[in-house]
């Protein structure tokens, strides 16, 4: 296993009437908050009244900040960092999925950067934030918990993150009840999201011992199995009942464990390049959905890479889909995408042969990609190809 820091020190509010309590978590640090918004999802499902009542009961200020829209975009950041400094606010809360989360996060590191995008191209990570905090209302990505905000340059099309131990939510509130009643199309893909940030981690584990079949990060593959098999079991309920509570708060818990740094756990970071390959077709073409790509461009990863870690993809495909085959565990998991109606084709979106190229060098444009094997750029092309 090797060596790693592990460290969640979100304090997350979970369940039913989760979100009365923020206020009262805020005031502690702040006494005026910059409320970070999407289009309006929020006050259909009740998170934007239980937010603001919580807050004027705490006796916090707050400042609004409606439009974030999904695969946010710099200018929007740069908007909200301008009215975070006018109003001065204390402390920056997110009320959404994770355009909004990653959003708030984005402007309250940004409160004390001269130049946003410099930083993001830097690389370096951020030593001094605005405290976060956040109120889901879809849950998948996994920001709520962790430190990292992704945010799109259009006019570059880069989709690129900025991070740091302090962007980390101080508190997060999940009340699941607020995302029932969301489309099965979108929970669909933030589910996908939440899968895929555990198998990005779990395929750098190795076996250590081919005779017994003991592996050596025996415990966060464990970990990893079981919030897969949890996700796709709740992923299964919702297709029938979206509306079944308990289905909604295990994808809600398990998506917030895929990505606060636990599946991670002595795999040396992960290997990462689908998350790379969906940011770059995402970076060019903001409107496909982050979780609807992955869901085309992961199996095309596995088919491309499995030959490489043979024993890992065998353990994968037995444990989580009860499958005898490599070819067989990649199949499944297509099939489960598929089968809750995400998209396997780039043509979807209208992604052509021509894309290939500028998704490709996009992509290397961040770092060099592969970690469970290095990847060529013709290798990348062809997971492209492969589902064009
Ligand atoms: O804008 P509103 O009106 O809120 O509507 C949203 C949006 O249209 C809607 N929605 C949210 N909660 C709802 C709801 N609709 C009905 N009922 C509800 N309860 O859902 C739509 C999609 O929202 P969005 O926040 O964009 O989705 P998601 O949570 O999938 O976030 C995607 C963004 O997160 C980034 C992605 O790249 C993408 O930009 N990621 C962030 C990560 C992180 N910070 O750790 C990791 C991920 O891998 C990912 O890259
Ligand atoms: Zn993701």
């Amino acid at each position: 296993m090797d060596a790693f820091t592990y460290s969640a020190p979100t304090q997350v509010i979970f369940g039913q009437d989760a979100v009365d309590l923020i206020g009262w978590h805020i005031v502690k640090e702040a006494s005026s908050v910059l409320l970070v918004m999407g289009n309006g999802s929020a006050r259909n499902n009740g998170a934007y009244e239980a937010t603001t009542r919580s807050l004027q009961e705490a006796g916090v200020d707050w400042t609004e900040f409606w439009g974030i829209k999904p695969n946010p975009s710099l200018e929007q950041i740069e908007a909200g960092i301008n009215i975070a400094r006018k109003s001065s606010v204390g402390a920056v809360l997110g009320v959404g999925g994770g355009s909004v989360i990653d959003a708030a996060k984005a402007i309250a590191a940004g409160f004390y950067l001269d130049d946003y995008w410099e930083r993001v191209e830097s690389r370096k990570a951020v030593e001094r934030s605005l405290p976060v905090y956040t109120v889901v209302t879809l849950s998948g990505t996994g920001s709520e918990m962790n430190g990292k905000a992704v945010i799109t340059n259009e006019q570059l099309q880069k989709k690129w993150s900025l991070g740091g131990h302090c962007m980390i939510p101080k508190v997060t509130a999940i009340d699941p009840l607020y995302q029932v009643q969301a489309p099965w199309k979108i929970t669909a893909g933030s589910g996908i999201d939440a899968m895929t940030h555990i198998m990005e981690n779990y395929f750098r584990g190795r076996i250590a011992d081919k005779r017994t079949g003991y592996f050596n990060e025996e415990t966060t593959l464990n970990i990893c199995e079981g919030l897969l098999i949890s996700l796709i079991n709740s992923m299964h309920s919702l297709q029938h009942d979206p509306s079944n509570y308990e289905a909604r708060a295990n994808l809600a818990w398990a998506s917030c464990l895929s990505l606060n740094g636990l599946t991670g756990c002595g795999l040396s970071g992960g290997d990462w390049t689908s998350h790379a390959l969906e940011h770059a077709l995402s970076g060019r073409f903001p409107h496909i959905p982050h979780g609807e790509g992955l869901a085309v461009i992961f199996p095309s990863w596995m088919q491309q890479v499995c030959a490489k870690a043979p024993d890992i993809f065998n353990r994968f495909a037995a444990t989580v889909w009860g499958q005898a085959t490599i070819q067989d565990g990649i199949d499944a998991t297509r099939a489960a995408f598929s089968t809750w109606g995400a998209p396997s084709r780039l043509s979807h979106w209208g992604v052509t042969e021509k894309d290939v190229p500028h998704l490709v060098e996009n992509a290397f444009a961040y770092r060099d990609l592969g970690r469970i094997a290095p990847l060529s750029k013709e290798d990348v092309a062809e997971i492209f190809m492969r589902i064009l």
